[in-house]
């Protein structure tokens, strides 16, 4: 059994999100996902989530190529979590290349090509500046 994990906030779903998951899930026989919590995202992103963690939660659970969610709190734990899924493959989109290299000291990591031209970040500006 080969465990696939990968990270990430999966805040206002879209195409490139579905994207990532099914190709990450392709490298193995489960993938698991690590949700960031609302307040990890907010460090990461400056801003909070639309969609609160329980939601995005249930979100990604509910796809058919994933096998588990959970909650990650702390980037610093990010080894932990490896472990604690007996993860051998860590699979980020490549805006964060070079960045998890340092966890290769306990499995191997990918970083796969972004979907063009669609983020959650552009999403919200755009529905921001629909005429009401
Ligand atoms: N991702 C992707 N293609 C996109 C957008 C995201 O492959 N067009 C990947 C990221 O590389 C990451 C995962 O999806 O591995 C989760 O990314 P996340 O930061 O939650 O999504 P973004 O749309 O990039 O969010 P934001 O605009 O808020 O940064």
């Amino acid at each position: 059994m080969k465990n696939i994990i990968t990270f990430g906030t999966f805040d206002v779903f879209h195409v490139g999100h579905i994207n990532i998951l099914e190709r990450a899930a392709s490298y193995g026989d489960n993938l698991i996902v690590g949700i960031s919590s609302d307040e990890l995202s907010f460090s990461k992103k400056k801003r909070y989530p639309i969609y609160c963690q329980s939601d995005r939660m249930k979100i990604i659970n509910s796809l058919r190529c994933v096998n588990k969610v959970f909650i990650e709190e702390y980037l610093e734990l990010k080894l932990d979590y490896i472990k604690q899924y007996n993860a051998t493959l860590l699979v980020m989109g490549d805006d964060w290349i070079g960045s998890f290299d340092w966890v290769k000291k306990v499995c191997d990591v990918i970083y796969l090509p972004r979907t063009p031209s669609i983020s959650t970040t552009e999403i919200i500006e755009i529905v921001g500046l629909m005429p009401k």
